[in-house]
């Protein structure tokens, strides 16, 4: 038997994020809070997330990973982003994983993720993946560089349809997403690794081994690279045309779009 999810809904909040951090002490592993329209939805570098009222995902997970040690935290990642890309490609639509947790659709963001962890001793013992993906908007916000959505995909591949039901949309998501966590439980138990879900995150990892222009943000300097790796402490591995190799941390390169 499906085992039944615990997902509350909620009409409108501040931020999904903050409503599960709230829970840590007292809700149960794979608790799920989403909200129909977020007043104060936060993004990745301090950034605000905007997505049109009851038309999209805005979802935050608590996991409660008890069996992943601290210095392993990017797996979260891997797990959530894995498990995004395949309900997506469930519905007919081929996603990549933008470096760290973005989810693009050839050169469109259609989903954000913001994960924030909390850590006692050597191990995870919250992780909080808040989560927007973009389902039913057809139009954006004039700012936002490179929105798509789920209906505009499906739409580019002439698969014309209604607007999809949110709250059933969620539910295949979640255990997707579920499913990849068990799996990342059960690869850890059998080997004391995750070189199996790392490499199928590598394998579907956005621009890798092309060549492609980023910048070095702590020079501002434009460089032209391909990704050829990430490396154990989840840093981007750059390979520069002379061949020689360096890896950067989270907002120590921007992509060049
Ligand atoms: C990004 O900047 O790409 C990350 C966006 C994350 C947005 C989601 S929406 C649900 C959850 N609640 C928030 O306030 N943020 C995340």
């Amino acid at each position: 038997m499906t085992k039944k999810l615990d997902i509350r809904w909620m009409k409108v909040t501040d931020s999904t994020n903050n409503r599960a951090l709230e829970g840590i002490p007292s809700e149960k592993d794979k608790t799920v809070w989403a909200a129909e329209f977020q007043t104060a939805g936060r993004g990745q570098r301090g950034n605000v997330w905007k997505a049109a009222k009851a038309q999209n995902l805005t979802f935050s997970i608590l996991l409660k990973p008890d069996f992943i040690l601290a210095k392993d935290q990017f797996i979260v990642s891997v797990i959530i982003t894995l498990g995004i890309e395949s309900y997506l490609k469930k519905k007919g639509v081929t996603t990549q994983i933008k470096w760290p947790n973005d989810i693009y659709a050839l050169n469109n963001k259609i989903c954000g993720i913001l994960i924030e962890h909390s850590i006692s001793g050597e191990y995870l013992s919250a992780s909080v993946c808040g989560i927007g993906l973009n389902i039913n908007q057809r139009t954006f916000p004039e700012d936002l560089p490179n929105p798509t959505s789920l209906i505009l995909e499906l739409e580019k591949l002439n698969e014309l349809q209604n607007n999809l039901s949110l709250k059933d949309e969620l539910e295949v998501l979640v255990r997707n997403i579920f499913d990849y966590y068990n799996r990342a439980k059960e690869e850890f138990n059998a080997t004391g690794t995750y070189n199996l879900l790392y490499s199928e995150y590598l394998n579907k990892l956005y621009r890798k081994g092309e060549w492609h222009n980023y910048i070095e943000t702590a020079e501002n300097k434009r460089v032209e690279a391909r990704i050829i790796g990430i490396n154990q402490n989840a840093c981007i591995i750059l390979e520069y045309r002379n061949g020689t190799k360096k890896a950067f941390a989270f907002k120590e390169i921007a992509y060049v779009l």
